[in-house]
C-alpha cells in the first residue's frame, strides 16, 4: 500500500478514535510529497502512521494544525528520521484482554501465561482487571438476548468494557494464573517514568479515557511488574517456556504483535508454538496467519472484523483492533 494511502487510512482510524488533530495531521501528510519523502528516509517497517505521529509529539512538535506541524517536521527532519528509526509501535492496550480473557476462560487452570510482544506486560495481568460485557445473542432464550456479564477482579480500578455478539456461557471465570512472563524486542519498564511517558505518547491526543486506563493499569503493574525478557518472539520462546511450572497449563498469548514480524518469521513463530506443550491464544489482524481462517459473518460495522480471536489457531471470534467489539463465531 502506498504511504499516502496508509496515512489516509489512519485518518479514518483517528476519526473513529475521536482524535481531530490526528485526522488533520494524517490527511496533511497524505497529501504532502515533501513530508512523505522525509518519512520514507526511515526504514520501511517504521513508516507506520501511528508511530510517525507519536515520534513528532515525542520530539516536541506543537499540537497545532497541519501547516504548523509541516513546518516543524521539515525543520527537524534529521532528528525526526533518527528517532523514527529507533522506535517501535509499543501501544500496550489492555482492552484486548476482553477477547483474550474469553478464550482463557475456556481453559483448565492453573495457567502459566507467556506473552510475546508484551511491551510493558500489562496484558499479562488479566486477573487483576475487571471485565464488563454487554452481550447480545439473538438466538438465546428470551430473557438472555441482551444481558450484562462481568468477570475478573470486580474491585479492580481498571474496568474493561466490551460488547459481545453471539453465544457466551452464563458465567465467565478466569482460571488461576500462577506464572507470567513476556518477551519483547524492547521491553517497556513500568517503573521508569520516561518509558511510561512514551507509552502515553503512542495514544492519539484527544479523548483522555485511554490515557487514564493506561495509567491505572500501569499503577497495578508497578505493584508487581511482570517479568519481560528482551528478545525475539521466535528465538526466545522455547527457553522462556521451559521456565514455566510443569503443573500449570502453559498458554502462549499474542495480541497485536505478529504484524510486526516479517511473513516467514510469523510462520516460524506458529511452528515454534506448536512444538511446545502449550495452548495458544491470539488476537491478531484477521488476515495475517494463513493457519487461522475466520469466516466473517454478514452485517458487521466497518472495522469490526479487523482481528481474529483464536484458540490454538482456530478462530472463535472476530473483533475490532482494540478488542472492544467481538462477534463470537459459531462452533
Ligand atoms: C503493538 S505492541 C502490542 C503490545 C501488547 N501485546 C498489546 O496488545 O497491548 C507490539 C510489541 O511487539 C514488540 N515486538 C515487535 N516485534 C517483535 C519481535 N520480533 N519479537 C518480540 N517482540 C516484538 C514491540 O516491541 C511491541 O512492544
Amino acid at each position: 500500500m502506498l504511504l499516502a494511502d496508509r496515512f489516509r487510512d489512519h485518518a479514518v482510524a483517528a476519526e473513529r478514535e475521536g482524535s481531530a488533530l490526528y485526522v488533520d495531521w494524517s490527511l496533511g501528510l497524505a497529501s504532502d510529497a515533501e513530508a512523505l519523502r522525509l518519512v520514507e528516509r526511515a526504514p520501511e517497517a517504521r513508516r507506520q502512521p501511528a508511530l510517525v505521529l507519536a515520534v513528532c509529539r515525542w520530539l516536541g512538535a506543537p499540537l497545532e494544525p497541519w501547516p504548523v506541524l509541516r513546518d516543524w517536521l521539515l525543520a527537524h527532519g534529521d532528528a525526526f528520521v533518527a528517532e523514527l528509526g529507533r522506535r517501535q509501535t509499543q501501544v500496550n492496550d489492555v482492552r484486548r484482554l476482553g477477547p483474550v480473557s474469553l478464550a482463557l476462560a475456556r481453559l483448565e487452570g492453573p495457567i502459566a501465561l507467556l506473552e510475546i510482544g508484551a511491551s510493558a506486560g500489562l496484558c499479562l495481568l488479566p486477573d487483576r482487571f475487571a471485565f464488563r460485557a454487554s452481550v447480545r445473542d439473538p438466538d438465546g432464550p428470551g430473557d438472555e438476548r441482551l444481558r450484562s456479564l462481568a468477570w475478573g477482579d470486580p474491585d479492580s480500578p481498571v474496568a474493561i468494557d466490551l460488547h459481545v455478539d453471539g453465544p457466551l456461557p452464563g458465567r465467565v471465570e478466569l482460571p488461576p494464573v500462577v506464572w507470567r512472563a513476556g518477551i519483547d524486542l524492547d521491553p517497556v519498564d513500568v517503573t521508569d517514568p520516561a518509558a511510561v511517558s512514551w507509552l502515553e505518547t503512542l495514544l492519539p491526543p484527544g479523548p483522555t479515557e485511554r490515557v487514564e486506563l493506561l495509567r491505572r493499569a500501569v499503577a497495578i503493574a508497578r505493584s508487581a511488574p511482570p517479568r519481560i525478557v528482551r528478545g525475539d518472539a521466535v528465538d526466545a520462546l522455547r527457553d522462556l517456556a521451559a521456565g514455566a511450572p510443569p503443573e500449570a497449563q502453559l498458554v502462549v498469548v499474542s495480541t497485536g504483535t505478529l504484524v510486526y514480524l516479517p511473513g516467514r518469521r510469523r510462520q516460524a513463530f506458529v511452528d515454534a508454538v506448536r512444538a511446545l506443550d502449550a495452548r495458544w491464544v491470539s488476537y491478531e489482524r484477521r488476515d495475517l496467519l494463513h493457519d487461522v481462517v475466520a469466516e466473517v459473518p454478514d452485517g458487521l460495522a466497518p472495522g469490526a472484523d479487523f482481528a481474529a480471536l483464536a484458540l490454538d489457531g482456530r478462530a472463535i471470534g472476530v473483533g475490532d483492533a482494540h478488542g472492544t467489539r467481538l462477534r463470537m463465531l459459531p462452533v
